[in-house]
């Protein structure tokens, strides 16, 4: 069981979450993070810290759904440098906001695989 960092932490990466994980688990990219299945103790603090509501428990995750978030969450943190420390948001992060913008369009094809910076 893990919690995973899905689609509305594209273009966003408010980074609440990163504050809060007891075991460090966060990884970040570009303009989202992951989180390591393998490391992820299942705690769920992190999940009501995110203001785009990207944290779910992989428990709620459809199988209907499109993207294997697990595996995603699985490959992206183990290609991107550990993040424990909350950082600005993206610059656009509130207009990108799929919460607060239900009309925002779908972000994945936004999602860049490159690393942040890590700290
Ligand atoms: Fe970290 Fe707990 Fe969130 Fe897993 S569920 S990423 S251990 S805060
Ligand atoms: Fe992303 Fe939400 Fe964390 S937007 S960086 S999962 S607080």
């Amino acid at each position: 069981m893990t919690f995973v960092v899905k689609e509305n932490c594209i273009k966003c990466k408010f980074t609440d979450c990163v504050e809060v994980c007891p075991v460090d688990c966060f990884y970040e990219g570009e303009n989202m993070l992951a989180i390591n299945p393998d490391e992820c103790i299942d705690c769920g603090v992190c999940e009501p810290e995110c203001p785009a509501e990207a944290i779910v428990s992989d428990a709620e995750l459809s199988p209907d759904d499109p993207v294997d978030w697990v595996a995603l969450n699985d490959r992206l943190s183990k290609q991107w440098p550990n993040l424990t420390k909350q950082l600005e948001k993206l610059p656009d992060a509130d207009k990108y906001n799929r919460v607060d913008n239900p009309d925002v369009p779908d972000k994945m094809a936004d999602l860049s695989e490159n690393p942040g910076k890590g700290d």
